[in-house]
């Protein structure tokens, strides 16, 4: 409708018809009611003017009409509310089986790592029509990553994951704005979503990588020593991590949670903030020994451990409950 009015900025992803409908929808709901209460007041000002010898007159309420007037704008706005309800949760919601990208926000630039491996500094490049998911976090202070062609903006936060996911459905070169204010050069943290077809992405996605990034993440693992205590073969010292990324997880107070990016992330800066049941807060926190980097790469690996059993669908919570083979070398 608006492809060639240049104030309209493109429009590239799933979502963008979506919420451009949206607002064109509120942008018309309020030009109809401005122009009712404008005609509404010439009109009453024209007819109800003061005259000569004529009394004013007491008029009472009227319910009926007091009840019309509630009822249409509360319709009115349960309309505008269900609807943008329905697209702020398609938006929020990633997709299952989405391409996944860590992004790391400092001030002033964006770090991009694909999940096979490539880096990218301000600069995106994503194949058209596959679902993309952004883990995204902040080395510094708060970054915003908006993509005003793909109608997507989410804030990066220092000190947790935030996620937000796109579906690029034309190829080209969009911008990437920093949308917080975050220092001296906020205004020029910027860079470009590259999205291309699939071969011309594939040709770009076999250049150069240091291998995926669960595989640095294993690695990483291996040299921090985490697979000491956090065995796969048996049970160590910690929980082993087996298919444990996606599952409820029974903590030693009794709540549960879910092991998501955010707690892998948690269990590894402060390890005693939710510490499994049956083992002992005895993890040291690697708060200031691993970059955001390192930890994107270990958040990789760890969710490396459950791509398998995560096909299988069950929903058996995986607990990790002590093996009491390995009561030896609890430490007591
Ligand atoms: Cu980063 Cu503004």
């Amino acid at each position: 409708m608006f492809d060639n009015f240049p104030l309209w900025p493109d429009r590239a992803s799933s979502t963008a018809g979506n919420v451009d409908a949206l607002f064109i929808f509120l942008v018309i709901v309020s030009a109809l009611m401005t122009l009712l209460i404008f005609t509404a007041v010439l009109y009453f000002a024209a007819r109800y003017r003061r005259q000569k010898d004529v009394l004013a007159e007491q008029i009472e309420g009227s319910t009926p009409l007091e009840i019309t007037w509630s009822i249409i704008p509360l319709g009115v706005f349960m309309v505008i509310f269900l609807w943008g309800a329905v697209v702020y949760f398609k938006g929020r919601t990633p997709p299952r089986d989405s391409t996944e990208v860590y992004v790391v926000a400092k001030q002033w630039m964006w770090k991009l790592e694909h999940a096979e491996g490539q880096r990218e500094i301000n600069e995106l490049h994503v194949p058209v029509g596959r679902d993309v998911k952004l883990i995204m976090t902040s080395q510094d202070v708060i970054h915003s990553f908006y993509v005003p062609a793909f109608r997507m903006k989410q804030d990066v936060l220092p000190g947790r994951y935030t996620v937000a996911w796109f579906r690029a459905t034309k190829p080209g070169t969009y911008h990437l704005f920093c949308a917080e204010y975050c220092g001296t050069q906020h205004s020029g943290m910027i860079g470009s979503i590259i999205v291309q077809e699939p071969a011309q992405y594939e040709a770009w996605m076999s250049g150069g990588t240091t291998g995926p990034l669960s595989a640095t993440g294993e690695k990483i693992f291996a040299e921090l020593g985490c697979v000491t205590c956090h065995r796969s073969d048996t049970q160590g010292r910690g929980p082993n991590l087996q298919g444990v990324f996606g599952s409820p997880v029974q903590l030693e107070d009794g709540r549960m949670v879910t092991a998501d990016e955010n707690y892998v992330r948690e269990s590894i800066l402060d390890p005693g903030a939710k510490v499994v049941k049956g083992f002992k807060p005895v993890m040291p926190t690697f708060q200031g020994l691993v970059s955001e980097e390192q930890l994107n790469a270990l958040v990789a690996y760890v969710k490396s451990l459950s791509k398998g059993s995560e096909a299988g669908g069950s929903a058996k919570p995986a607990v990790a409950v002590p093996a009491k083979a390995a009561k030896g070398s609890q430490v007591q």
